[in-house]
């Protein structure tokens, strides 16, 4: 690799496009065609149809979640920060092994938000990209879009259908097995999200709020909003998302990145970084901080595109404000470093540093897409604490699209608790949860 010049450091940014951008697309239905020039490593999302003009027209008065996503959705960046967040451990221990058995009830939905997006370009190797797959007619219902291979399949065996149980029928709202079969095969052909039959508590306390706030009476009334309500349907995914993260996790990631900065320096274009399960912000926000501290600098030659399915933690780690019971992972020196007190000396409130955030792009992008939004290759994914909520058959389908977006000396970094030694024709284990691409046998 050749040095890094000044020069290069002062590069213009690639082509990416930020949450706000990408959402602001989805509500006036642009449909953007991609680069000519450039082929996309995957092509466009699927132009998806929004309704956050009617959702905000429907919504209560009060400053809700709906709201907040609903603005985000007409391209409003929302400051508001103390949204609630999940932070609950749950992980489908009970992952599904094999394929399922029983019939599946039809899918039925694809959110407001899936917009479409021009592609987040990087680095100048570029591969042909395959045709990108039909467009559904601009304006048609969520249900048009849910992958066409998904559609038809029935459910894993790790969630099959839950046993009548009294507890779903003593609560304030009325939950049938019904209800909640709808819910999850709605979340799993969406996010890939495989909800085993023991979260019916946790679904219906995520949801019930919604009921409430919309002032609907029944789980069936809910799923019939979320069906024709694209906000709403944003909301739903979004609720049942978990978000669990914090700074520096895991952090022995953080220190072979490291060295792997420091051992590639000089370089001659930038490293690029994919977190495709940002959450909040703290992970992509310890890579920045850990090639700061590689190259000795507030502006390394790093880039990090930060993604996430969850439009509401996107604007939280856009933010980048964090209370100080989240700031466990940050020393002091690093504290004083890379944050700058809300609200005085003795704050209980962080902000990142700007020169952090010029570093991160943060965009929307569902993993089970076909298509990312995404050109050229990055030197290392990070996709950690998601595959856990995939069954086997939906983590192999996303190891081979990383194939398609990594470097071949690229690293991919899973959770402590992933494994992908199940896909070994894919990648092979370079570490501790890390791996590199599987080479080949001549
Ligand atoms: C438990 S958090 C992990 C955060 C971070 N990677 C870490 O290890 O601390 C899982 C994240 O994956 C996101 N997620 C779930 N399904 C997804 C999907 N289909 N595509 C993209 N992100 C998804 C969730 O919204 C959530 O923010």
């Amino acid at each position: 690799m050749g040095k890094w010049s000044a020069s290069q450091a002062e590069r213009p940014r690639p082509l990416i496009r930020s949450v706000e951008e990408s959402l602001a697309l989805a509500a006036a239905r642009v449909q953007r065609p991609a680069p000519v020039e450039e082929a996309p490593v995957s092509a466009a999302v699927p132009a998806a149809e929004s309704s956050a003009p009617r959702a905000q027209a429907d919504a209560p008065k009060s400053k809700s979640f709906s709201e907040q996503v609903a603005a985000v959705l007409a391209g409003i960046l929302v400051q508001e920060k103390d949204a609630p967040k999940e932070a609950s451990k749950e992980a489908p221990k009970d992952a599904p092994k094999e394929a399922p058995k029983a019939a599946a009830p039809q899918p039925v939905h694809t959110p407001a938000a899936s917009a479409p997006k021009a592609p987040i370009h990087f680095g100048s190797t570029q591969r042909k990209a395959p045709p990108p797959p039909p467009l559904p007619p601009a304006g048609a219902s969520p249900a048009s879009r849910i992958p066409a291979s998904r559609a038809d399949e029935p459910l894993p065996l790790a969630m099959r259908p839950v046993s009548a149980s009294n507890k779903l029928n003593t609560r304030e709202f009325v939950f049938t097995i019904e209800d909640y079969e709808n819910i999850r095969r709605r979340i799993y052909d969406f996010a890939g999200i495989a909800l085993a039959s023991s979260k019916q508590d946790m679904v219906y306390g995520r949801l019930v709020k919604r009921l409430r706030e919309r002032r609907l009476k029944t789980f069936r009334e809910y799923l019939e909003l979320i069906d024709r309500d694209g906000a709403e349907w944003e909301v739903f995914v979004n609720a049942l998302t978990t978000n669990l993260t914090s700074f520096f996790r895991e952090a022995h990631h953080f220190e072979l990145l490291a060295h792997r900065l420091r051992m590639s320096q000089p370089l001659t274009r930038p490293f690029r970084i994919w977190c495709c399960a940002a959450s909040t912000g703290e992970e992509p926000y310890s890579l920045a901080i850990t090639a700061c501290e590689a190259f000795g600098s507030l502006h390394p030659p790093v880039e990090i595109v930060a993604s996430d399915i969850n439009t509401q933690v996107l604007i939280d780690a856009r933010e980048g404000v964090y209370s100080s019971d989240r700031m466990t992972g940050i020393s002091e020196g690093r504290l004083r470093k890379f944050f700058q007190p809300m609200d005085g000396e003795h704050s209980s409130r962080w902000k990142v540093i700007p020169e952090l955030q010029q570093m991160i792009r943060f965009c929307r992008i569902n993993l089970l897409d076909a298509n990312w939004p995404l050109q050229g290759h990055f030197d290392a994914i990070f996709c950690r604490n998601v595959m856990i909520y995939f069954d086997r058959e939906t983590q192999r389908t996303i190891l081979q699209r990383f194939l398609r977006v990594l470097e071949a000396d690229g690293e991919l970094y899973a959770g402590h608790s992933e494994s992908f030694l199940h896909a070994s024709d894919l990648f092979t284990s370079a570490g501790k949860t890390v791996y590199r691409i599987t080479r080949k046998k001549k």
